[in-house]
């Protein structure tokens, strides 16, 4: 009997591994960029546009800091001070919230991966779903241009580490040295794209739309 079953898994194994190529059938986003880059904004947009769940890991933290939970009292110093919060502590994070929104037709991750680590625990955890990451677009927007945005955003956000130029600039710096390789990360899968980020929201929404809808 335990003979029957193992060769019966054997041969389901065989004929997955032969029909079964390109498991993936949701449209999964990352939705790269600085801060300021107009992630946020472009993510509602295409989210509406695709049915897609924006997931913000930025606005969660916010979430559980306005809560006062343990989550969020956690991550507070770290972005107060425009650092990352702990690779350990944004990936659990995550998972909860993909985990409770299963039935969508996919995600778009505004704000993460922001470190390899990151990326290599999106992979493992879509690959578990057998989901895949359907690509990386990259908002191309000049630092002066963050910079005024970031203040302009500051006047109004609330948020503290919008109003202060010295974390704004540490907030680049970050994004520069640990996040922009998570680029070249999945330009190995030729999953990378650069999208200009420097127009109206219009047009660069219509620069993203054009790229998304080649994907498919
Ligand atoms: O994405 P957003 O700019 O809203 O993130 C605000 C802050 O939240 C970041 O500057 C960082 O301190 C923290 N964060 C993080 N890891 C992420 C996303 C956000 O540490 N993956
Ligand atoms: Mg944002």
């Amino acid at each position: 009997m335990q003979m029957l079953k193992s060769l019966v898994n054997a041969v389901k194994a065989l004929f997955s591994k032969l029909f079964h190529t390109e498991s993936s059938t949701m449209l999964n986003i990352i939705l790269f960029g600085p801060p300021g880059s107009g992630k946020g904004t472009q993510a509602t947009k295409l989210a509406d546009q695709y049915q897609l769940l924006h997931i913000s890991t930025g606005d969660l933290f916010r979430y559980e800091m306005g809560n006062d939970t343990t989550l969020g009292k956690e991550a507070k110093a770290y972005i107060a001070k425009g650092e990352l919060v702990p690779d350990s502590v944004t990936v659990g994070m995550l998972k909860n919230k993909v985990n409770a929104n299963p039935d969508v037709a996919g995600y778009i991750f505004d704000g993460f991966p922001r470190t390899i680590a990151q990326a290599e625990a999106l992979d493992e955890f879509l690959k578990e779903k057998d989901e895949t990451v359907s690509a990386l677009l990259s908002l191309q927007v000049e630092d002066e241009e963050i910079i005024t945005r970031l203040l302009e955003r500051g006047k109004t956000s609330g948020r503290s580490d919008d109003s202060d130029v010295s974390i704004i600039k540490n907030r680049i710096e970050v994004y520069k040295s640990e996040t922009s390789p998570v680029f070249d990360y999945y330009s190995q899968f030729d999953k990378s794209m650069k999208i200009e980020g420097m127009g109206t929201i219009e047009e660069v929404f219509s620069n993203l739309t054009s790229a998304i809808d080649k994907l498919r």
